[in-house]
This record gives structure tokens, sequence and C-alpha cells, in this order.
């Protein structure tokens, strides 16, 4: 079954891990083999790779493209400016004990600190912080996203680790070569690594407007849903709700087709943009089957589960997706959410609980106010908590908790998230120079005062 989206741009198939087939012309698709001597249409037949080929079945991930020409028809790869993307080794500061937050980055200030008037979506990576090593498959990258200007004839791949896209303002318009994805704030798009795309805001030519966002580069395994354990067969992200491109030629109009063009490729490997010319769309995939695919979700189809008896679960119960680490239990890094829902715990501190984590967590918000701080922690914004900093609620939030009546009340209009890690994240010098970094954050918990009494009768 095929589900539209609700821009009614494109369409698509559901499923997590499952293997699809698509073809944007009937036909397209070789219907008994892979790879015959001449595929239908005179079209190339291509293997993407997202596992090693000896990976066990349940775990391999591949897809075969149709596509008019095979992708290795570019020029020579040069390298390019990074500009504010950061990458392997994260070694420009020394990972610091010390809570981080941000205010929401600007289009304005990125204009400033890379000298342009307009900025498209590879311009506007800024990295946050980063731990592991691309080159070895272990670890992740916090960015951040902001742009103005479509990306026109200039196209994307990362073959360092997958883009998880986290949008908090615009909604996307990413055109991969499976087929186009429109992802609103809410919802959540993954580009497995290779897998070549660009990305525009849907309205950026009407009214000029900035999209903004995150991004988690996971350099490590490809994302699961998380093990279910004792909750049992049904329980947050449900995979029917996990939707995929359908085929879709860049350009359908023949005419169109055989016309040359200089598209550049900009390729994100081994830490550093590198960029390589060529006369025709990388996305001129005409028909694909396979399971290694470009996906995306809604975060309000997350099926929520909290407390029905007293304190507040910890945090592994909001897990969306996870990369796992050779060790069964520690996550390389893991995607949550804090979305709206029911608090009715009784005789319980109802925000998350003060906490020294082993992991270390960069939050971000998409909308609304988080339960555990009041002010200061925005929309746009993200906070960066490493491993063993102790946070918490800030004092404000303390005060109105610990004396709150409590009655069962809902959470609405919120939508706050974690990149949770094993590896500790080093900041990037670009972070902590920025104007955005809030030097006064520590400031939030000073006020929480000492309520010790000895005597239990006051
Ligand atoms: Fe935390």
């Amino acid at each position: 079954m095929q589900k539209q989206d609700k821009q009614q741009k494109y369409s698509y198939q559901a499923g997590f891990g499952n293997v699809m087939q698509s073809e944007a012309i009937e036909g397209a698709l070789p219907e008994r083999q892979n790879s015959p001597q001449r595929c239908p249409y005179g079209l190339y037949a291509e293997q993407l790779n997202g596992t090693s080929f000896l990976m066990p079945r349940h775990q391999n991930l591949k897809s075969w493209l149709y596509r008019i020409q095979p992708s290795v028809t570019h020029g020579a790869f040069k390298p390019v400016d990074n500009g504010l993307l950061r990458s392997r080794p994260f070694d420009q500061l020394p990972p610091t004990p010390e809570q981080l937050r941000f205010d929401p980055f600007d289009i304005e200030t990125l204009r400033e600190q890379l000298d342009k008037a307009h900025i498209d979506f590879i311009d506007g990576l800024f990295t946050i912080c980063g731990n592991g090593d691309s080159a070895s498959y272990r670890g992740s990258a916090v960015h951040i996203y902001c742009f103005d200007t479509p990306m026109q004839d200039k196209y994307f791949v990362c073959s360092d680790g997958d883009f998880l896209l986290v949008p908090q303002l615009g909604t996307l318009d990413i055109a991969t070569e499976f087929g186009g994805m429109t992802v609103a704030p809410g919802e959540i798009a993954v580009i497995p690594r290779g897998i070549r795309y660009k990305v525009n805001d849907l309205h950026v030519e009407q009214d000029k407007t900035v999209s903004r966002g995150y991004i988690l580069e996971n350099y490590g395994a490809p994302f699961i849903l998380p093990p279910l354990g004792a909750i049992g067969a049904n329980g947050l992200a449900n995979p029917r709700h996990f939707l995929s491109p359908t085929a879709s030629i860049e350009h359908q109009d023949s005419a169109e087709r055989q016309k040359k063009r200089d598209c550049q490729l900009i390729n994100k490997f081994a830490g550093n943009l590198w960029t390589a010319w060529m006369d025709h769309s990388p996305l001129d995939v005409v028909a694909w089957h396979g399971n290694y695919l470009p996906y995306k979700y809604d975060l309000s189809l997350f099926n929520t589960i909290n407390t029905v008896s007293f304190d507040h679960p910890d945090p592994s119960i909001f897990t969306v997706l996870t990369s796992p680490s050779e060790v069964e239990g520690i996550a390389n890094v893991d995607f949550v959410i804090f979305p709206p829902r029911w608090m009715v715990a009784e005789d319980t501190f109802r925000p998350p609980y003060y906490h020294r984590n082993v992991m270390s967590e960069y939050m971000g918000l998409i909308h609304g106010v988080y339960d555990a701080k009041q002010q200061g922690f925005v929309p746009g914004g993200g906070s960066l908590h490493n491993a063993m900093s102790a946070h918490g609620p800030d004092a404000e939030t303390f005060q109105k908790a610990s004396q709150a009546n409590l009655a069962p009340t809902q959470i609405k209009e919120t939508l706050a998230f974690m990149f949770e890690s094993s590896l500790i994240y080093a900041p990037t010098q670009k972070a902590m120079d920025s104007v955005h970094r809030q030097t006064d954050y520590l400031d939030c918990w000073q006020n929480l005062k000492s309520n010790f009494k000895i005597d239990k009768s006051d």
C-alpha cells in the first residue's frame, strides 16, 4: 500500500527494514534477476551495499538501482573547503565535563562567518560536537543545519555515516536516488551513508524561508528499532509507520533528461568535503529494489509509555532508533524523544530526576517547553551533558515540581529529543567560541538551596 504525504508531493512505501521495490517507468525493474545482460530501457544495474556481503541475512542491507548512467560517471574528486563542518579527529579541544547550552543558531551569523550572502544545505552545516572515528565506523557527530537557498544542481553524499535529520524550522524537500520525501518539523528522516541526495526547503523558492534543524551523523552500525524486552510485541515506534520513497526520475521530461548540464557532487569522505563534476543528475534512478533505503517517520505516531504508579522511568523508554555497538545494551548512539504525554505518577518528583549518566547526551527542542527547564532551553537551541556531568531540573522547575498538586496532568505541545552516545562528545572550537553559547548556563542550578533539616518533625 502506498501512502501520500501531507503536502501531496510524494508517495511512500511503509515498513521499517522491509525489502521494497519501485519503478518510475513500468517494466524498468528486471523481474527474475538483479543484473541481466541488457537491462530494460537500456538502464545500468548497480548494487549499493549498506553492510558487508557476509552480514547475516537479518542484518544484511543492500539495494539494486537501475539508472540512466552508473554512479561512476563523474570527474576527479578535489578537496573543497569544509566550511563549518568538522569531523575526525575531534581533537581541536579536549572534551569538557562542563555542562554546555546553546541558543538557536541563526542564518545571519552563518552568513557573517562564511562570508556568503546565500547559504544552501551544505554551506549551512555547523558541527557542534563529535566522538569516535568515521573511518573506523564508531561514534557520531552532532551538526546544526541552517539554510535559505536551494541546492539546485548541487548534490550531497555522506560516505562517513548516516544522516538523521531533525527539522525544527521549515519543511525539508529531500530528493534522493530512491525518490523524494518531505520532512516537516515533528518528523525525522534518515539518509543512510552512500546515498546521493539534495535538500531544499519545500517553500524556499516562494517566500525565502529559513530552514533549520539538527543532524545526528551516525558513523556506527545502521539504526535499528530498539528491542522491546518486557514491553512485549508492541510499543514505542511501530515499524509500519516508517516510510520510504517511491522511484522517480529527477527530471521526468525526456528532452530535459537528455540535456547535458553541470552537476556538482559533494562527497563527505573521511571527514572532509570533496567535489566532482558530472554532466547529469546523480539521481537518475528509474527503478530499484532492496532494503538499504532512506526513510522518514512522524514522531507523533510514537507510542509513548510512562509510569502509572510512581517515579520517573529511565529515558531509554523513549528510544525511537538505536545504533548498537559490539556490546549488547551499549548503544553507539540512540535517538530518544520526549513527546507529549500524561503524567500521573503519585508521590513523585515528576520532571526528569537529577542524574549523572555514563552516556553522553546532546539534547535539542523542536517546539514547546521541556519539563526539566522552564527557561533558557528553547526551540532550535541545544545542550550537551557529557559522561558523568551532573544535570537535572533548574532551580525554578525544582521549586514548582516539589510543591505541585499531583493531579493527572498532560504535557502538551512539547517535543524535545536526545542523541545519547556511549562515547564522550568533544565540542568543536567554533561551537565553544560561538555567540550562541550560553556562558551562564551553570547559573540555572545555583539557586538550588539546601532544604536539609535534621529534625523530621518540622
Ligand atoms: Fe540527562
